[in-house]
């Protein structure tokens, strides 16, 4: 069984072995896995290539330890719990029993339709029990599974399958979505008219019966899926071997496929699923994340499984039918354990007490916040309002690079603190480095937020583009991970994650690049020129500002912006500003200042600083002056 820390004393004996002796420790978890063969070398590193190799040697597949070597001890326990978008339909329960035999026919379904070890199949579905079904029918058969979040236009989704070169999509006739229901199908043939010449085949899933266009490639899950055996060997992978690709925003213009591997990544979701939510046995845990996301891979679909635990996944949306919903499901199916995002807190929290004072919230044990900086003011209602001041909170920090929780307090062990990630997890080595990379020792200072070590899940490398890997997470600082995020150690030390310090703005908890919106804006035929910032947003916790400059100004404008940007990107990423400039702040060698686009979208005019270095320092104020209609 993973190792669970239980008091303080064994959390600071735990994070000190895991520090002095980082592989005897991640060994010793390794070793409460079922391994085909064991490793040859538990580590091997380099940070300059980068290098970074776990257990390599070892053989295994991660849905024996998912759901196999479950069924003697809990075969009949539920592993997924789904929840449906209308209260009014009935919640579906699969056991560990049922969930192996529907992830065997749909791997042998896979196979049938011609995927093999190592291809690359994507997914555009809803939160269905399907999705997670066909995920991990990819890992049975060593497939690389990369889940793009449904919300994605079919241009996003077209160049996530080009560069992933994949061989099949996997998607729903239609999603639901609250009151509507949202064409999926319709989308990937967008995609694919565009031109996506790999995919040989497009399996899709039946899920609303709304009517469809059929294509050649196209095959119908429930004529193919049902039929199939219910058993199908698993394929043994090396610990190295790929596992999935998720694309994700960076501060460059493409986003990237951010490349985990099978062995490292299991024995580090499963430890800090266990130990970050102090799972106990027979609770139900439940995180509202899409799995079109990080933490929907780690924390609804791996570590849970992994952990054997029972875990709930929810097709809806947090005001759907009303804003009681999630208070409901809680009430409901007795959840334990809740995890969520801050703009889903915020928003709830702008809908009124009301709603959770309604249902009895009485099971959870331990509340959970990711994804972005939680503010004071949520943080306090989340725990007032729904722990009751009962519920430890984890504010936990980590990436999709990262793999799995990274910084986090562990409920009822260690303190909580507004806003406050607070601590390491054990082998997890955080430092702070100034602009320089010198060392920020201390407590009470701010620093760039760096990771010493390896840890078993780290990224290994971006898709197709090992060089990108290096220069974007290796090359700014030497032998250190760095994660683009500002932080702050307190005078006890406990780490706080401020936010990026690159062009990545976080959007109701989603990355998105500036480069990459900006991109969609620029394809508007009238627009010249753009520069995307973010500013401070009461729900979304940082909003869309975009400054452009168009040849000539319209109406509409604004309005044809936010739908080119639906159609490059998603709605996701629509700006909330806009604001038509005449020019950029641009310095001597024309790089655009966003620090003071920063600024006047923050409403923060008072402190530009120096602007006479400008190119064109004129054209501040008028922005300024501009600012105040946007
Ligand atoms: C931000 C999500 C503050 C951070 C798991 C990071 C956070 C980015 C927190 C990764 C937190 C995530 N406090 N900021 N608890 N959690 N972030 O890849 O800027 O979608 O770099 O992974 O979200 O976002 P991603």
């Amino acid at each position: 069984m993973t190792y669970r820390i239980s008091s303080l004393e064994d959390y600071h004996d735990t994070y000190q072995r895991s520090t002095v002796d980082p592989e005897a420790f991640w060994q010793e978890q390794a070793e409460t896995f079922s391994w085909r063969k064991k490793w040859d070398q538990v580590l091997d590193w380099n940070f300059q290539e980068p290098r970074i190799r776990w257990f390599s040697g070892g053989v295994l597949n991660i849905t024996e330890n998912c759901l196999d070597r479950h069924i003697p001890t809990r075969g009949d326990q539920v592993a997924i719990l789904w929840e449906p978008n209308d209260p009014k339909e009935d919640a579906i329960s699969l056991t560990y029993r049922e969930l192996l035999a529907q992830v065997c026919q749909c791997a042998n379904a896979l196979k049938k339709l011609g995927i093999k070890k190592g291809d690359r199949v994507v997914f555009y579905m809803p939160m269905v029990p399907e999705l997670a079904v066909a995920v991990l029918a990819c890992a049975r058969i060593g497939a690389v599974h990369s889940v793009v979040f449904a919300g994605f236009s079919a241009q996003a989704l077209a160049d996530r399958v080009n560069d992933a070169e994949a061989k099949m999509i996997i998607c729903s006739d239609f999603n639901q979505r609250g009151a509507k229901h949202i064409p999926v199908k319709k989308v990937v043939d967008q995609a694919m008219a565009m031109g996506c010449p790999s995919v040989e085949r497009v399996l899709v899933h039946r899920n609303t019966g709304d009517e469809i266009t059929w294509t050649e490639q196209d095959v119908w899950w429930h004529e193919e899926v049902p039929h199939q055996d219910v058993t199908c060997p698993a394929e043994p992978m090396d610990a190295e071997d790929m596992l999935f690709i998720l694309y994700t925003s960076g501060s460059t213009g493409k986003p990237k496929g951010v490349v985990h591997t099978c062995g490292g990544y299991m024995v580090y979701t499963c430890f800090k699923f266990k130990n970050a939510f102090q799972y106990d046995e027979g609770d139900v845990y439940w995180c509202t994340a899409d799995i079109g996301w990080i933490t929907g891979h780690s924390y609804i679909i791996y570590g849970p499984l992994l952990a054997g635990a029972t875990s709930m996944m929810f097709e809806g949306v947090p005001t759907f039918p009303d804003a009681g919903r999630f208070w409901e499901i809680c009430e409901k199916h007795k959840v334990n354990q809740f995890y969520t995002a801050p703009t889903a807190i915020r928003a709830l929290m702008a809908k009124g007490n009301d709603w959770p004072a309604k249902y009895d919230l009485s099971a959870l044990k331990v509340l959970g916040s990711v994804g972005e900086p939680i503010n004071e003011e949520a943080w306090h209602w989340y725990d007032t309002h729904i722990g009751k001041g009962n519920c430890p909170i984890i504010d936990t920090w980590w990436q999709t690079e990262t793999g799995g929780i990274m910084i986090t307090p562990l409920p009822g062990i260690t303190d909580t603190k507004p806003t406050f990630a607070s601590y390491a997890m054990p082998g997890i080595q955080p430092i702070l480095v100034d602009a320089d990379g010198n060392l920020v020792e201390g407590n009470d200072v701010e620093g760039l937020l760096c990771i010493k070590f390896p840890w078993p899940s780290m990224l290994r490398t971006t898709y197709g583009d090992h060089e990108r890997c290096r220069q974007t997470y290796f090359s700014a600082f030497r032998d250190l991970y760095f994660t683009g995020d500002g932080a702050r150690r307190d005078k006890e030390g406990r780490i706080r994650v401020i936010g990026r310090v690159d062009d990545v703005i976080n959007v109701s908890g989603h990355r998105m690049g500036t480069a990459e919106v900006e991109n969609a804006i620029n394809e508007h035929p009238a627009v010249i020129e753009s520069a995307v910032v973010g500013y401070p947003h009461d729900i979304k916790g940082q909003g869309i500002y975009a400054y452009v400059i168009v040849d000539n100004e319209s109406d509409e404008i604004a309005a044809e912006i936010r739908s080119v940007v639906t159609r490059e990107i998603g709605p996701i990423a629509k700006p909330d500003k806009i604001q038509v400039v005449p020019g950029l702040p641009k310095t001597r060698s024309g790089k655009i200042m966003r620090r003071i686009l920063r600024k006047i979208a923050s409403k923060e005019t008072s402190r530009l600083g120096d602007v006479s270095t400008l190119l064109n320092p004129e054209i501040v104020e008028t922005i300024i002056e501009g600012s105040k209609e946007a």
